[in-house]
């Protein structure tokens, strides 16, 4: 197959992975940086253009979409999409998971337990919000953020308080989260491909920290997953 990477950075360790394992099983790859790709939204044929190249004969895309880029790069894809060329993630399902408080409603939908999740607007309802997670200690979290970014553990109502309204005062979009103690500043990744998991990853946050991400000094092995 002729394989694009849609990635900012060929040296990245998670693209020069995918290179070498798509190179591995003998396809032909390509790393094409997002942000130099420029479109004809024309109705008969729609294409995109690369440095001067018509790039027409891509069979598959692995998109490695930055969340700085979200929308720039989910315009390339959906152009690449309309062309016939299959995304290993389609960008409806990039937007989806950038937003939590969308994935999560997606998730809840499939029957997906979740810890108890509480969104609103209007700072009057905060009280009745924070009763409705549970109280402190609680989570908060930044509807857009990622590796860890403000993600918040309130250990009191009072701290809880005065961060919901620091960051509402900053009119961003917050939830509120039931705090997973028993976790432990664990969590497990699952790579789903189709309907199975096919990979998995326990993730383990450094002492004092909550927060597993790798970019928070989390440290990661390889788990089995035994479905019951
Ligand atoms: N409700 C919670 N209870 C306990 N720990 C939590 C909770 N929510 C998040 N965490 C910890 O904080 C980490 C970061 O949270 P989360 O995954 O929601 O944000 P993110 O990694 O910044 O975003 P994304 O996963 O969408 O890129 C999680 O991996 C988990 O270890
Ligand atoms: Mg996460």
């Amino acid at each position: 197959m002729n394989i694009a990477i849609l990635s900012r950075n060929p040296k990245l360790y998670s693209t020069a992975r995918l290179v070498e394992a798509a190179q591995q099983r003998g396809h032909e790859v390509r790393v094409i940086d997002t942000l130099r790709c420029y479109m004809n939204i024309a109705t008969d044929k729609p294409s995109i253009h690369y440095k001067g190249e018509d790039l027409n004969d891509f069979d598959a895309i692995i998109p490695r979409i930055g969340a700085s880029v979200t929308f720039y790069g989910t315009a390339v894809l959906r152009q690449f999409e309309m062309m016939g060329v299959f995304p290993v993630n389609e960008s409806v399902a990039i937007t989806r998971s950038r937003d939590k408080l969308r994935s999560l409603q997606l998730l809840s939908r499939k029957g997906i337990g979740l810890p108890v999740t509480g969104f609103a607007h209007s700072p009057d309802d905060v009280q009745d919000l924070i009763k409705m997670v549970g109280g402190a200690p609680l989570v908060i979290k930044l509807l857009e953020g990622t590796q860890g970014i403000g993600v918040v553990l309130a250990e009191t109502k009072k701290a809880a308080e005065s961060v919901i309204d620091a960051f509402l005062g900053l009119k961003v979009n917050i939830m509120l989260q039931e705090y997973v103690k028993e976790a432990g500043g664990a969590d497990i990744r699952c790579l789903v491909i189709g309907n199975k998991v096919v990979a998995a990853m326990k993730r383990q946050a450094p002492e004092g920290e909550f927060r597993s991400n790798l970019h928070r000094g989390g440290s990661a092995s390889l788990i089995k997953i035994c479905l019951l």
